[in-house]
């Protein structure tokens, strides 16, 4: 049987970043905790708490003394000073990738711009992005955007600078960014997708289309990681979302003769080689 594993799979540049600074912050004899699970893998969370690395939920959790670690989704610009009040070390693992995008829409504000983002409110990357400004305006897809463009008159002229969460898909970037030159005569626009995602996906559906049989590796709850599944489903009929190896049997292969692997931004090599 042959098994082709894509280029992709695995840790995007962010992330894995994100990883090796716990693992150098551990290894130097900190106490190390992170703000949130670093990544949504709980084999590479245990491993690290084995390490003696914690997990804290909030800022006020953290005591003097601690080395607290943000992760590659990033915080609010209050995030920060709420850390440096409880006087812990900060190490900041957020992707730079997402860090251009608070600076894009922290100075956008000082410029007296109205900083808009396309992506889900209620994600942590988004939440950490909107925490850079004090007001400015999310919208999750392009009918949301064209409702209140619609309805915001006095904006017409107004001067908008608009930016888009990194894992937004680019067609729904492509259909807010129609509706705002249409809507707006005064519009910046930042296009700050990241495309290891759209890389992922694209490597995912064409390895699927030639593959008898797909395995996606990652958390079942990660809504990237289903994406990924849904996408090797368009193309193949036997396709297998695993936590690890030990979720297949051997017997889900019998006559196959082609497997593709692929695996979520939070999946790690030794997990995808197991
Ligand atoms: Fe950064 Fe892109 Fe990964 S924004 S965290 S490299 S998906």
């Amino acid at each position: 049987m042959s098994v082709r594993i894509a280029k992709s799979a695995g840790f995007c540049f962010g992330v894995s970043r994100a990883v090796e600074l716990v693992e150098q912050a551990a290894g130097s004899g900190k106490k190390v905790a992170t703000l949130g699970p670093i990544i949504h893998n709980r084999h590479v969370v245990d491993k690290f708490r084995t390490l003696g690395v914690g997990v804290i939920d909030r800022p006020d959790q953290a005591r003097p003394g601690q080395t607290v670690i943000i992760r590659s989704h990033g915080v609010s610009r209050n995030v920060y000073e709420r850390l440096e009040k409880q006087g812990v070390e900060i190490i900041d693992a957020t992707c730079p990738f997402v860090k251009r995008i608070h600076g894009i829409v922290s100075r956008a504000e000082e410029e007296g711009k109205l900083p808009v983002i396309i992506g889900t409110p209620t994600h942590p990357e988004v939440e950490g992005i909107a925490g850079w400004c004090s007001h400015c305006e999310v919208f999750a897809g392009p009918e949301e955007l064209e409702n209140w463009a619609k309805s915001q008159n006095n904006l017409k002229n107004s001067s908008i600078c608009m930016v888009s969460q990194t894992t937004s898909t680019e067609s729904l970037w492509k259909s807010c960014g129609k509706i705002a030159k249409k809507e707006f005569t005064n519009l910046k626009i930042f296009d700050t997708i990241c495309r290891a995602t759209e890389y992922r996906q694209s490597e995912a559906a064409e390895l699927s289309e030639v593959c008898q049989s797909m395995v996606v590796v990652g958390d079942p709850k990660s809504s990237n990681t289903g994406r990924l599944a849904m996408i090797c489903r368009e193309h193949c009929d036997k396709v297998f979302l695993v936590d690890n190896a030990s979720d297949l049997k051997a017997e889900d292969f019998c006559g196959v003769t082609d497997v593709g692997i692929t695996a979520g931004a939070s999946t790690p090599a030794w997990i995808i080689k197991e």
